[in-house]
Parts: structure tokens; sequence; C-alpha cells
């Protein structure tokens, strides 16, 4: 609300309240490598679009006079109680945006209680992330590698941390075709960027025949080898299962068949994913696969969103079309790069006020009251 008032009464932000017009600002200060990364898709972009046109062509109908001068945001999710319904998405290799990187991101969901998910391929190893939290909600997400011993010690070392819940993201066991990546020759990895929590890691180093600063190329070399897997199968996960306390969520299921045997598995949560378009050209848009995940699991595990989400009417709609919660990609990535953790705060506020009048205004008091029956489906 602090934004809100400053902006009725004379006082301008640092960052613009439109959270659509951060990419091109961080674009000016960065430059298109960077950017490039962060904003580009697979393919042609087809998925990325179709992400943006699902949530708008969604249109939501508000009511009148339902009393909602109280309202509460929060939201149970995986048996934590959340002052609302976002966490900060996965994303790795941050140190490109800001020296700070995951660490400046870290602190400031801790800042606004919003959960951090942690990217296997932070640029911070998951120890230093941890330190820079406190005692404040984390989940780790996996990048699930070909070389047991590192998932298991990666695992290990996030329990130790205090991250609770494990993101097991299965959309990438390659990387796509990327052609803004491709065409400027941009891979962060391959500069040895994001790969700080593997080359910190006792059973990766242990797969080197050198240390890592006596041959860096090998040792990047021997990350593009083992970061991903694409021969695992649904049987794998008992794995995990067996390697992990808390609750674990598959993230990259947009097929209800697959969210009803993330059910079988035994997994507590999916978050309805395409990796923000950077994975499939042509794949169904996230918020077209929402309901159809939505209606397939009922109440049998906890249904997470993310892909497209860029404005507070957006997190409504995935609420309304099914999601117990939304997860914020790219807009806070920006935020990073233009103030650091200062920006991130803002991006996280502007939403969730966003997000706080969409629901008043439309009649609602709580995200519990949303459902199918808010929207249209009409194109823009
Ligand atoms: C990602 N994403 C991602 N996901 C993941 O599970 N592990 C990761 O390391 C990364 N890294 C990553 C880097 C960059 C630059 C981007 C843009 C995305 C995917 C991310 O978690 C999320 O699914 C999307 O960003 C959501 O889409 P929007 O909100 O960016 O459209």
């Amino acid at each position: 609300y602090e934004i809100y008032l400053n902006g009725m009464t004379g006082t301008v932000p640092r960052l613009p309240t439109d959270l659509t017009r951060l990419e091109e600002l961080t674009e000016q200060r960065l430059g298109p490598g960077p950017v490039g990364y962060v904003a580009g898709s697979a393919g042609d972009g087809s998925t990325a679009r179709a992400n943006r046109a699902a949530l708008q062509g969604r249109r939501i109908v508000p009511r009148m006079l339902r009393d909602v001068q109280e309202r509460d945001l929060s939201a149970e999710v995986l048996g934590r109680a959340l002052p609302a319904p976002l966490a900060l998405a996965p994303i790795g290799v941050l140190s490109i945006m800001h020296p700070e990187a995951e660490t400046a991101a870290a602190r400031a969901a801790a800042a606004q209680e919003v959960p951090f998910v942690l990217s296997s391929a932070s640029s911070t190893p998951i120890e230093r992330v941890a330190e820079a939290m406190g005692d404040a909600e984390r989940w780790f997400q996996l990048y699930w590698a070909k070389d047991r011993e590192v998932t298991r010690s990666f695992l290990n070392r996030a329990k130790a941390s205090g991250f609770s819940v494990l993101v097991v993201t299965l959309d990438t066991p390659l990387l796509a075709w990327r052609p803004r990546d491709l065409d400027q020759a941009y891979l962060p990895f391959l500069h040895g960027v994001g790969t700080a929590n593997y080359f910190s890691d006792p059973a990766f180093q242990a797969g080197l025949t050198k240390p890592v600063h006596e041959d860096p190329n090998a040792a990047v070399l021997h990350f593009v080898g083992m970061f991903a897997d694409p021969g695992k199968t649904w049987p794998d996960l008992a794995f995990l299962r067996e390697n992990w306390d808390g609750p674990i969520v598959l993230k990259g299921i947009v097929h209800p068949d697959d969210a009803r045997l993330a059910v079988d598995a035994g997994m507590d949560g999916v978050v309805v994913s395409n990796h923000g378009g950077r994975q499939v050209a042509g794949s169904i848009a996230a918020a077209d696969a929402l309901p159809r995940v939505a209606e397939a699991v009922g109440d049998r595990l906890t249904v997470l969103f993310d892909s497209g989400v860029r404005t507070g009417d957006d997190v409504f709609k995935a609420l309304a079309l099914g999601a117990r919660a939304v997860l914020l990609g790219r807009p806070y990535v920006y935020g990073l790069a233009l103030d650091g953790q200062a920006g991130v705060e803002h991006v996280i506020r502007c939403l969730l006020a966003e997000f706080d009048l969409t629901l008043a205004l439309s009649g609602h008091a709580t995200p519990g009251s949303l459902g199918p029956a808010d929207l249209v489906e009409q194109s823009v």
C-alpha cells in the first residue's frame, strides 16, 4: 500500500509500477546478451506468447456489494501458512543480472515473507543463500543430475541448510533450441556462471580428474554432461522420496495424465508450467493446461502455477483456474537487475498490491473464494 499511497500523494517510485515495463529498462541497462538469456524462449517464441495470450484471453467478471472491506490474502500451501499465494520461481545464473544475485533475491523474498525457490543452477552455493535468509521459508529446486551421488549430495546440503520443500523440474532433461542465445552465442553455463552449486559440491568434485581451479573448462564440460538426465522415468521418483523428508513438487506438468501419475507416485504437488515458454516451442499455454490439470487431480495434491504471470490480475486468474499459489519468474529478475534486493521487493509488493485491489474490486475478500465462474473466455 505504501507504493500506492505514495503514488497518490506525489512521490514517484524508483521503478515503474507497471511491471511489464521492466524488461525494456533492464535491456537498456545491461545490454542484449544477459536480457536475451532471461527474456528469450524456445523456437520462435510462440509458447511464451501463448502464455500471455491465454491469461489475457480470460477476463474477470467482477461482482458487486459483497463487503470486501477486510481482506485476507493468506493461503495454505503444502502445509505452510503463507501470507500470500505467491513464491519466487527458481531462476538460475542470477549473477548475470546483479552481483548480489540469489542472495539479494532471497533476502527480498524473506523480507516480504514470500517463499524463495532456489535453483540448482544458482550462481551462489546453497549454504550462502540459506545464511542470507535467516529462518525464512525456502524451497529447493532440483535439476535431477545423471549422477546419483551428486543428486544425493544436493538433497543433503539443501536439507542441512533448512530448505523444506523439494521442487523437481522435469521439463529440462535437455536445454531447448533457443535462437536468441544461439545467435548471440550467449550461454552463461559455458562461462562457469550458474555452476557454483556444482563446483562447490564434494560429490561433483569427486567426478573430476583435476580440481575445478586447475581445469575450469573440464569442470564446465562435466557439468554439461551430468546436470540433467533424459533417461529418467516415473519409477525413478522413488529415489527422491527415499532421500527427501518434506513435500515433493513436480515442476513442468501440463498433461492431466502426468498429473495423475504424480498422484500415483505419492507426490505432494505439481507446478503447472512450461518453463516460461523456454522449452517446447508450440506447446500448450500454461494457463490452458492449468484447469485441465486441476480437474484431473482435484484435492489429491497441491496445484501451483507459473509461466506468463506479469500482473495482479494474472495472479487472480491463475487462482480462479485452480492454482493454490503462483510462482513469479522473469519480472523479479528484472527488479533484481535494476535495483538489487530493493528492486525484487518492489516487484513483489506491486504484484501483491495489484492482486489485492483486483480481488477487492472483483468482489472477493480471500483467494479461497475464487473459481472458474469468476472468469469468461474472450479473445483479446
Ligand atoms: C528459468 N526457469 C528455471 N526453472 C527451474 O526450474 N530451474 C532453473 O534454474 C530455471 N532457470 C531459469 C532461468 C531463466 C533466465 C528463466 C527466465 C527461467 C523457469 C522458471 O522457474 C519459471 O518456470 C518461468 O520463469 C516462469 O515463467 P515467467 O514468469 O518467466 O513467464
